[in-house]
């Protein structure tokens, strides 16, 4: 069935062609948000996408980092974020200060950073990673001291799959944390036939029982092509709308209900219309940590 477009988003769309702007949102965003994105996708992914636009104007449907990280690969683009508060609790737990201390007293460690941090503290790191790719970042460090910020179920899950010992930060997603196993046993007994997967963000006893975990565009190609019908989902809630709309013949059940993360929620249509009409708010990193912090991402993208 065709979507009958609104005069809302009519009007997105003729003010994006004239400010020669690309909508980009994250699999979290609100539907109507993804409905007049023009790429919708995981932290790496809209990072690559970001870094290969011809577009002058990015508008960026998501948290503060992910801004951020599209200003570090692209200075000479407009990004401009249509509600500058939303950010990302993770994110706010480590500060450029706090990793130096730790670098101190770890002198040796190669320093591996989660893609949700400051620009600030992504100066600081040897190498970026996302949910994409941790496990492939960590497994190819040779050095023996490594320290992984600022997610510490994330490292944990990196440091089982790859066997390798990580320096950790007390970081950890709120949100994911809304996800307790019973959740998952409660709708595993409704839905016995069904498969589950699971955010690396989320607790180790969460991850324990899933059948795959994954980021959320791995999650969106688990759901394309395995032979289940029915799969229980261990991320943010806002995932669903897009695997039910890419797949109309599986049933999606969030593993929690209160998996929602308010500062993806903050975003609308009329906030992306304001933002397109007024060029702002713009998000912009000073020319100097962005220099340190694109070494890191570079550095990722490269080996990925
Ligand atoms: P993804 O990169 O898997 O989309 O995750 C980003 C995020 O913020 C998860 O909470
Ligand atoms: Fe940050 Fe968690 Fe929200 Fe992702 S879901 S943006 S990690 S608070």
């Amino acid at each position: 069935m065709k979507k009958i477009t609104s005069d809302l988003e009519k009007r997105i769309k003729d003010l994006k062609k004239k400010r020669k702007a690309i909508i980009l949102a994250h699999n979290y965003q609100l539907p109507e948000v993804q409905d007049v994105a023009d790429f919708c996708g995981d932290s790496l992914e809209l990072s690559r996408i970001a870094s290969q636009t011809d577009a002058k104007v990015i508008v960026f449907c998501g948290v503060h980092f992910m801004a951020e990280t599209a200003s570090i690969l692209c200075p000479d683009k407009k990004i401009i974020m249509p509600d500058i508060n939303a950010g990302c609790p993770m994110a706010r737990m480590i500060t450029a200060q706090d990793l130096r201390k730790l670098k101190q007293k770890h002198p040796k460690a190669i320093v591996v950073g989660y893609v949700n941090t400051s620009a600030q503290v992504k100066a600081e790191l040897d190498i970026c990673c996302t949910s994409t790719n941790a496990v492939e970042v960590v497994s190819k460090i040779k050095e023996k001291e490594i320290i992984f910020v600022p997610d510490k179920y994330l490292a944990d899950y990196v440091s089982k799959k790859t066997g390798k010992r990580l320096i950790s930060w007390n970081g950890f997603c709120p949100t994911h944390l809304k996800i307790i196993p019973e959740d998952i046993l409660k709708k595993k007994q409704f839905h016995p036939q069904a498969e589950v997967i699971a955010h690396p963000e989320c607790l180790p006893a969460v991850i324990a029982l899933a059948d795959a975990v994954l980021s959320t565009s791995k999650m969106c190609q688990f759901a394309k092509t395995t032979q289940a019908k029915e799969i229980i989902v261990g991320t943010e809630v806002g995932l669903i709308y897009r695997l039910k709309k890419d797949n109309l013949d599986k049933e999606f059940y969030p593993a929690s209900e209160s998996a929602v993360c308010p500062n993806m929620k903050r975003i609308n249509q009329e906030k992306i219309l304001w933002a397109l009409e007024e060029l702002k708010d713009e998000v912009r990193v000073s020319e100097e940590i962005r220099r340190k912090a694109k070494k890191a991402i570079d550095r990722m993208l490269q080996i990925i």
